[in-house]
């Protein structure tokens, strides 16, 4: 995908080995406070089929990634704009290809967690309560290592990670949303098994 933006031409592209590098330096200074998950290395690797990556003018200037947690499920994250290269439409344009691959996939919900509620808001995804799955998927969940799930799930071990951050959802299929509203209604507080 390619647009104009901040005067250059902005090109999103799937991530490379070599882009790892300029990743981790876009990155680092945010996990450093506490806006993104704090990762290894090794994750950057290991997760490069979910990053794209942001070029302006041939430079990285942007990442992010979307990490799929369950059949209809997944989750925007890393995502992340050079200080330099914030407000003119980068982010927005790494966040429309995460959309994108998430409707390729089958995934009928996005979820993120994040204090950039408003340029969230401006893409579609609206604020929730609690965790908005069945039960028995939760069960499942929870057999998962990622860290990003545990925020999801908002397990007590990672409440310091995820303190002041909004929960917000994305709906690509109007079911899904009805399904959640009808989740919730039916169930209640049970609907957020993770808050309690
Ligand atoms: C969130 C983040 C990725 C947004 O990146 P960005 O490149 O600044 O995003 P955009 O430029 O697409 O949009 C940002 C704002 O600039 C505005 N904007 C977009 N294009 C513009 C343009 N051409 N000229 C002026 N303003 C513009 C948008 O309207 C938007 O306004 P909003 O704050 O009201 O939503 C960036 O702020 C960031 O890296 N934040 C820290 C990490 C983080 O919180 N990530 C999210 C959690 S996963």
């Amino acid at each position: 995908m390619s647009a104009d933006a901040g005067g250059g031409r902005v090109r999103v592209r799937p991530a490379r080995t070599s882009d790892v590098r300029a990743i981790r330096a876009l990155t680092a200074p945010l996990a450093e406070q506490r806006v993104l998950v704090a990762k290894e290395a090794v994750a950057y690797y290991e997760g490069l089929p979910e990053l794209v990556v942001a070029e302006l003018d041939g430079a990285v200037v942007g990442c992010g990634a979307l990490h799929v947690f369950w059949e209809d499920l997944a989750e925007v994250r890393t995502l992340a704009v050079s200080t330099q290269a914030r407000g003119v439409g980068v982010g927005g344009l790494v966040l429309a290809e995460l959309l994108r691959r998430a409707r390729e996939l089958g995934v009928a919900r996005v979820f993120c967690l994040t204090f950039e509620t408003r340029f969230f808001a401006a893409h579609g995804f609206e604020e929730i309560e609690g965790t908005p799955v069945a039960p028995e998927v939760f069960a499942e969940l929870l057999r998962s290592h990622d860290d990003g799930v545990a925020e999801f799930l908002d397990l007590a071990r990672v409440k310091p990670n995820t303190l002041g951050n909004s929960r917000m959802i994305h709906y690509l299929e109007e079911s899904a949303r009805a399904l959640d509203a009808a989740r919730a209604g039916a169930l209640g507080p049970a609907a957020h098994p993770g808050s309690a």
